[in-house]
């Protein structure tokens, strides 16, 4: 190894904050490393994110391209490998949301009690507001953009829902306090309502319901950090099959729910955009499975937060006619005007009134076949601790195991993306979570013993690559609909697989299942031959130990310093060329946009065996570098880190004087001779 090399930048940190004044200072200080710094303004990682740039020399440089894994196949065949991404890291504790309390809506909005609640149809005065009166104006659609108020009616404790949604208001007997807000819920059938104008289930023992429950923004990974009791509930209680490589299609939410409800990518849709020639409706361009369902006697329900954003009434012109039998989007756009913060509608959490009215879906209607699609965004979409979700979702699914739904009914807890927001967003970790969201599938019993190797399927599957455009297929198989105009429409050239049905081909790539290699989680591994004198394993290992190094500095008076001994195995994972290079900025809040890091080359994982000294420790670490190469300067080799190294051999009693003190650190401190225990 030459020892030549310039290291540029020692042990930079960086704050979020801060980058963009720096950026201004820095570039007049110094116009020629312009990109340079670029690279760690787009990085804008938290200050404790560790990172290193080292300038290479042309040869180094050289040697280092050498070692990747072969180009030549670009991800096409056989070359798919599922990351192995670390659940819990110190980094990852380190930056959580902040906690929000189970009970945070009830106390924010203690002076803003709801006076009712909607229940099976029927709306109740609390009691504690019983002689209150109250009037009703129903909420009237009027286009998928906009709905408004009917003319007010008297509103009694007891009565039928006036409509699916309504905007109440109330004052008390003595006229003191008043109270104004937009309720909805299911309604129960009159003989020209819900459901009646599809088919009527024939064959219904072939039929199952389905209960989807999706979470904006949230990878599989964060979910177990952040739903611990619901993703328990669903694979320890409901034996759920988490998909581990599902993989996005495209950016934003559209490109993970069109797939899921039509079968067609974004990119191959009929134009839709609003301010496009020709563009059209969305009912009236594709075929949306809950038409198919509505065909077959199911009822159906679709309900998604934060209406203002809605998935396909931002962009695109939504719908022509309501796409469901009880479609909250009207509702949700009057009550979520009157909401003063996006969580809570008054002292309940908001999120609680869609999962109400799924659970009266299924008490108002025990025999027909029900669908029920529900998006929520309210707190995930901001990055936000969600424990008040989290406790929702553990009553809802506490009440679907009572009322033994799971013997005909599969609930899906699954999201769009993983996280946009929030410090890992543009490490290796970050986009590689963004483009694996939360998929998890419990079949209903009734399934499993009509198709007694669906679970099995599922469960081969899960470890493959799957895609939003496989979950509609899937669905489809799930809710006993055989075929579909659907898949006829869905034609163009995808294949996309039923996964309780049909193994997904291990061999499968991103371009096979027609995913853009910019979301593309597949890596590319080779093993590096003799790494321990490998320019890249050598470095990567070097950053490795200096961030042990780094760790024990505070205690340098206990802790001797340690060098890399050697490097016994090093393999690396280079990730596709476009999701290296994606950059996401988030300029204001819902501003999140994509750009390119050009000058990056190749970006990846190292994981590596090093031996260190004196203390002979033998650990496992994972490195994520970048090569880049800009027009002003040397090429760099940019080096970084999210998670610490884990010892493999047993350190003994080498790290006595901090057991104490820094007992987190005992796997990386050899206690300086003559140091005795620390006391604590
Ligand atoms: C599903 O099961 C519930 C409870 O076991 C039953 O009441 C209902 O009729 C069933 N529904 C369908 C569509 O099979
Ligand atoms: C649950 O439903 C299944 C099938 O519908 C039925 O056989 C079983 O007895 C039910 N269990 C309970 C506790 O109601
Ligand atoms: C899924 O669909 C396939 C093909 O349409 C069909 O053969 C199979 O029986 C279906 N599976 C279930 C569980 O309905
Ligand atoms: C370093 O590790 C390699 C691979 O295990 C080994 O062949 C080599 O002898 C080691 N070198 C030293 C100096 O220990």
């Amino acid at each position: 190894m030459s020892l030549k090399t310039r290291r540029i930048f020692k042990r930079l940190t960086f704050n979020t904050r801060f980058s963009l004044w720096s950026l201004v200072i820095l570039s007049i200080a110094c116009l020629s490393c312009t990109a340079t710094i670029l690279w760690f303004f787009n990085h804008a990682l938290p200050s404790d994110y560790m990172q290193y740039a080292e300038a290479l020399e042309e040869e180094h440089f050289n040697a280092i391209i050498n070692s990747l894994p072969p180009k030549t196949e670009e991800f096409s065949k056989r070359n798919c490998q599922s990351p192995n991404l670390p659940l819990e890291t110190k980094f990852i504790h380190d930056h959580r949301p902040v906690p929000m309390p189970a009970d945070f809506c009830w106390k924010a909005g203690g002076s803003a009690e709801n006076w009712l609640r909607v229940s099976e149809s029927r709306v109740y005065l609390k009691p504690k507001f019983s002689g209150s009166s109250c009037t009703a104006e129903p909420v009237v659609w009027v286009d998928d953009q906009s709905s408004e108020f009917g003319s007010a009616r008297p509103l009694r404790s007891g009565d039928e829902l006036p409509s699916l949604g309504f905007r109440a208001s109330c004052q008390s007997p003595d006229r003191t306090s008043r109270h104004s807000s937009v309720y909805y819920g299911v309604k129960r059938a009159t003989s020209s309502a819900a459901g009646s104008r599809g088919g009527s289930p024939t064959d219904s023992s072939e039929l199952g319901n389905v209960i989807m429950l999706g979470l904006d923004s949230l990878s599989r990974l964060e979910s177990l950090r952040s739903l611990p009791r619901a993703s328990r509930i669903m694979q320890d209680r409901l034996g759920a099959i988490t998909l581990q490589q599902y993989n996005i299609m495209g950016d934003g939410t559209p490109a993970a729910l069109l797939p899921i409800l039509t079968g067609i990518r974004e990119a191959d849709m009929p134009e839709s955009r609003k301010g496009f020639a020709g563009a059209r409706f969305l009912d009236d361009s594709l075929r949306w499975i809950f038409q198919d369902l509505r065909d077959r006697g199911f009822v159906t329900l679709y309900g998604e937060e934060q209406s203002a954003y809605g998935t396909f009434q931002l962009r695109f012109h939504g719908f022509r006619r309501q796409p469901t039998d009880f479609y909250l989007r009207p509702a949700l756009l009057q009550q979520e005007r009157l909401q003063t913060n996006a969580i809570c509608i008054g002292d309940e959490i908001a999120s609680a009134r869609m999962l109400s009215a799924v659970k009266d879906l299924f008490t108002l209607y025990p025999d027909r076949p029900k669908f029920a699609f529900t998006f929520f965004s309210s707190l995930s979409h901001e990055n936000q601790d969600l424990s008040p979700m989290d406790a929702e979702l553990v009553k809802f699914l506490d009440w679907f195991e009572a009322a033994n739904l799971s013997s005909n009914t599969s609930i899906i807890l699954m999201s769009d993306h993983g996280q946009r927001h929030g410090p890992l967003r543009n490490s290796m970790q970050g986009k590689l979570e963004e483009s694996l969201p939360l998929m998890s599938i419990a079949l209903s019993r009734q399934l499993m013993s009509r198709k007694k190797d669906a679970a099995e399927t599922l469960r081969t599957n899960a470890n493959r690559l799957t895609t939003p455009v496989d979950i509609h297929r899937t669905l489809l198989n799930l809710s006993g609909l055989r075929d579909s105009t659907t898949l006829a429409a869905g034609g163009a050239s995808l294949t996309s697989y039923s996964l309780i049905d049909e193994a997904v081909p291990e061999t499968r790539s991103c371009s096979d299942a027609g995913i853009p290699t910019h979301w593309c989680s597949c890596l590319r591994l080779k093993k590096i031959q003799e790494p321990s004198s490998n320019e890249l394993a050598v470095r990567a290992a070097r950053f490795a130990v200096n961030q042990m190094n780094s760790a024990t500095e505070p205690f340098r008076h206990l802790c001797q310093e340690l060098q890399l001994g050697n490097v016994t195995e090093a393999e690396v994972s280079l990730a596709s060329e476009d999701l290296a290079r994606r950059e996401r900025h988030v300029s204001w809040r819902y501003v999140a946009y994509n750009a390119e890091n050009s000058a990056l080359l190749a970006a990846g994982y190292l994981t590596l065996r090093l031996v260190t000294e004196p203390n002979g420790g033998l650990f496992e670490a994972s490195v994520q570098f970048g090569l880049q190469r800009s027009r002003f300067g040397s090429p760099l080799l940019l080096l970084s880190s999210t998670s610490e190294a884990s010892r493999i051999n047993r350190y003994g009693s080498q790290a006595h004087c901090v057991t104490e003190v820094a007992p987190h650190l005992r796997k990386f401190c050899l206690c300086r001779t003559g140091v005795s225990d620390s006391p604590s």
